[in-house]
């Protein structure tokens, strides 16, 4: 596909660098156009380097192949990271002084700004009415996400991290959308945004319950599937919470990330946000068990010679059912509708198809997204096997197979399931 990947004058135009290599590592022809600023922050060469075409800055070069016109109008999509407040003022309002300026506006195919700037700089009327106004006429948004910006201050303005940015171009590409005629914007379909107004909570990765400064019960949850649930409620027009428990994933484009660590910590975070939920969906693999004590020092072993073998033992409490307690206080009220993972090894004599249909009648959740997990099976894996059980409330259960497919694929499957819920 043919790429125009625009750069504007912001210090993560580094970050652009990240993102021009896995549009080229995944095949695309890409043809960077910076802005004059963007080029005091990274220069030609590595944008020629990494695209492998010279780099088209100027609308004064090669003025014989009507470039400000062409590349635009060729192109299958055209994305701007990171666009800067003072961008995203001369997109908003059709100025036309620079390459990149005159690419907006001669493009008919989709259209993606991922805004990256100071928190006041975002957060300021004009910029927020820019960024309206492109919405409005159908360009993609991405919001920029919270964390350190340049200096010691940190708030909403950090560019996401590139395979985030390429994740929402890929999705961009893949729709197949009429282009539109010279003059119109594209304008994302409604129906493509069928999660528009809902709140979604997803949890994701795996809790780890402290015995001592240094030690921990854990288990082997990535985190990918909680992530790919959350990109793609954000990416059908959700506002997303991702309370997220020891993953090593940079955040999703567009979604709230709450960090948390230990089971009891995830309870109070999914708690206190779930009364404001439309959906509430439980990826994250929760310890059943926690150390019934913490030692505040490193539990050492002992050094006595008629016992070499000497070892601990640790006593263990349960830990809240998380989700069977979400189940609970909605008390009758169709709201948030609960979404339940089942991990399943299965065993002689259960298969774990079964042993899913036992959970989902157990914990009472709307659906159970039941995996088979096992020494080589799903966990950090990219692809996954699953049955989504729907419980049709006379003891039958409806039961959806998907897969092997990618997490991404599951990931839509459980929102499809969960919109017919409605
Ligand atoms: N879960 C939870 N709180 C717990 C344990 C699990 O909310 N203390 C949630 C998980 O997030 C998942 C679902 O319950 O959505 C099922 O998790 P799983 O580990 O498969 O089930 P368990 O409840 O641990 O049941 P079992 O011990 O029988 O496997």
């Amino acid at each position: 596909m043919k790429v125009v990947l625009g750069v504007a004058g912001g210090i993560a135009a580094y970050k652009a660098a990240s993102l021009l290599r896995l549009f080229t590592e995944g095949g695309h022809d890409v043809t960077v156009v910076p802005t004059a600023a963007a080029l005091q922050f990274v220069g030609a060469p590595t944008w020629a380097a990494l695209s492998g075409k010279p780099v088209a800055a100027d609308v004064w070069s090669q003025v014989h192949e009507v470039r400000h016109v062409r590349l635009g109008q060729e192109a299958d999509l055209v994305v701007v990271a990171p666009a800067t407040a003072d961008l995203l003022a001369r997109a908003a309002h059709g100025l036309a002084d620079d390459l990149l300026t005159n690419v907006l506006l001669t493009a008919s195919c989709p259209v993606v700004l991922a805004p990256a700037m100071h928190t006041e700089m975002w957060e300021h009327a004009a910029t927020q009415a820019n960024v309206a106004l492109l919405a409005e006429r159908g360009v993609h948004i991405v919001p920029p996400a919270s964390g350190r910006l340049t200096g010691a201050d940190s708030g909403p303005g950090r560019l996401p991290e590139a395979e985030e940015l390429y994740a929402v171009c890929l999705r961009e590409l893949s729709h197949e959308r009429p282009r539109t005629t010279r003059g119109t914007a594209p304008v994302v379909p409604a129906a493509e945004r069928p999660l528009e107004g809902w709140h979604v909570v997803v949890t994701a990765g795996g809790t780890r319950e402290p015995l001592d400064p240094v030690r921990y019960l854990g288990n082997n949850s990535s985190g990918k599937q909680g992530y790919a649930l959350a990109r793609e409620a954000a990416a059908r027009g959700a506002a997303v919470t991702l309370v997220a428990t020891h993953t090593a994933l940079p955040d999703p484009a567009g979604v709230d990330v709450r960090r948390v660590g230990t089971a009891l910590e995830l309870q109070s975070a999914v708690t206190a946000l779930a009364g404001d939920a439309d959906v509430v969906v439980m990826a994250a693999a929760v310890a059943d068990f926690r150390p019934a004590a913490y030692a505040t020092s490193k539990i050492k072993k002992t050094h006595d010679r008629d016992d070499p073998d000497a070892a601990p033992t640790i006593a263990l409490v349960r830990n809240p059912d998380i989700l069977a307690g979400l189940v609970l206080d909605r008390e009758g009220a169709a709201r948030p509708v609960v979404v339940g993972f089942a991990a399943e090894t299965g065993d002689p004599e259960h298969t774990v198809l079964e042993l899913g249909r036992e959970k989902l009648a157990r914990k009472g959740c709307d659906l159970l997204v039941v995996n088979e997990v096992g020494e080589d099976r799903t966990f950090g894996k990219d692809d996954n096997l699953v049955q989504i059980l729907r419980s049709r409330g006379d003891g039958e259960v409806d039961v959806t197979t998907v897969g092997p497919a990618s997490k991404d694929e599951v990931a839509a499957a459980v929102w499809d399931a969960v919109q017919l819920l409605r």
